[in-house]
């Protein structure tokens, strides 16, 4: 027996063919557990000929009405990704009262404040735990575990290719381009890989997970984004040396009114629990005033995780369709006016150089350092090769801006200005 609850996918790829089979897998321990018979009642594909998947044809549609006008369907799994016509499907499911999970992170991102007004309008539940790193249950810490506590930093690898990627550079020494190709080769980046290393699939995911931690929306557009596509071995080799790791962290952190949300390399003393999480996984490293440092560390991307956390949302979703939970702030497409979003925020920096070897070079260095209120934490010069020497070093905490400026003051013939990278956890 249980309570029947109808459920229509929009798409069926590789995301709905696991949570296909993940449902059916578990239909009756479902259940005997939970009292709940979920069905799939139709499944929207682009094309019924071409479609590859084990969902039975006679449930496949190539019309978003079977699913989105069927009142009989109670919960739409959107598994199409990308924001359009994803987003205008899961608007219309929500208009029509149908709660929605989907694991879209960029849909979410982008147009947030009209999801979760349609889903206002009419009581519907939106779920999204899959949104940000895959099978890591962060959506529900901070919306419900957290909820009493006040949330300062969120620090993420949130993004699995860029992981892989990185991973594989520190370790073996190579650089970023045959790093890329080989990932693609294994199937382990994209053939077009610009949404991962690019860091517009991070910075969609800090949208999302900062918005629940700060209670506020932050729009995707006040991120500052930063990809991998510009590290080279000699940058990972020269922090490894100084005792730092390469991730691409997303980052937000708020102090009082202040916000700032930024995706970019960033090295970690690797003495950092983030430091230790390698290859594809994903982790998020939070700080609160009361649950303090805390880490969530799992699978971020591949259809077993990704159903897994997917087919948790449903569950959810059907034993509360009555009553849906929401994120504790007000739907706005804007932040909260009170608060201001700073690209000015204090880092520490890993610079690299290559100077000439001639005297008071490394003098003019700190002097113009100290002119923009730089203190120099430590230095590393490394052998002289062709007249030039490699020079690193690690600033304390300063000024982002201080720090574009001094950059600027460099560069020249005396001094090239190879990389800086920010390091964050000490
Ligand atoms: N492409 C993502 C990653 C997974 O590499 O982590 C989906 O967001």
């Amino acid at each position: 027996m249980g309570k029947q609850v109808n459920l229509g996918f929009l798409g069926c790829g590789n995301i709905g063919g696991g949570v296909w089979h993940l449902l059916d897998e578990m239909h009756d321990e479902i259940l005997r557990r939970d009292g709940l018979d979920l069905r799939v009642k139709r499944a929207l594909v682009k094309s019924i000929p071409e479609a590859r998947t084990d969902v039975p044809a006679a449930i496949l549609t190539e019309r978003a009405e079977d699913v989105l006008d069927d009142p009989e369907i109670a919960i739409v799994c959107e598994f199409m990704g990308g924001e359009q016509p994803a987003a205008r499907f899961m608007q219309a499911a929500l208009e029509k009262g149908k709660t929605v999970v989907t694991a879209n992170k960029m849909a979410l991102a982008l147009q947030w404040h009209a999801l979760r007004a349609a889903a206002e309008k009419t009581g519907a539940g939106l779920y999204h735990e899959a949104s940000v790193g895959g099978v890591i249950p962060v959506i529900r810490t901070l919306a419900i575990s957290l909820e009493a506590d006040r949330i300062h930093r969120v620090m993420g690898i949130v993004n699995g290719t860029t992981n892989y990627i990185l991973t594989r550079m520190t370790q073996e020494g190579s650089g970023y381009a045959e790093t890329l190709a080989d990932a693609q080769r294994l199937g382990l980046a994209e053939p077009d890989p610009t949404a991962d290393v690019e860091g517009y699939d991070a910075a969609y995911k800090l949208s999302i997970l900062s918005s629940l931690a700060f209670h506020t929306h932050v729009p995707y557009a006040k991120i500052y984004r930063e990809g991998i596509s510009a590290v080279t071995a000699e940058d990972i080799a020269c922090g490894r040396d100084m005792g730092y790791v390469l991730k691409l962290l997303a980052i937000g952190k708020r102090d009082g009114d202040e916000i700032e949300v930024r995706v970019h390399p960033t090295f970690l003393p690797e003495t950092h629990p983030l430091a230790k999480v390698d290859g594809s996984l994903n982790a998020i490293h939070l700080h609160g005033d009361y649950c303090q440092d805390m880490m969530l560390q799992g699978r971020g991307a591949g259809d077993k995780p990704t159903a897994s956390a997917i087919c948790g949302d449903i569950v959810f979703a059907a034993l509360h369709l009555d009553n849906p939970t929401v994120p504790s702030f007000p739907n706005t497409a804007e932040a909260d006016p009170s608060l201001t979003f700073t690209d000015d925020w204090q880092s520490r920096y890993l610079v690299r150089m290559s100077a000439q070897d001639t005297p008071g070079v490394l003098a003019k260095v700190a002097a113009v350092l100290a002119e923009e209120k730089i203190s120099i934490a430590s230095v590393q010069q490394k052998g002289v090769r062709d007249g030039r020497a490699p020079v690193a070093l690690i600033t304390h905490e300063t000024s982002e801006r201080a720090m574009r400026r001094a950059v600027e003051r460099l560069q020249g013939d005396h001094v090239r200005v190879e990389s800086v990278i920010r390091v964050e956890g000490m």
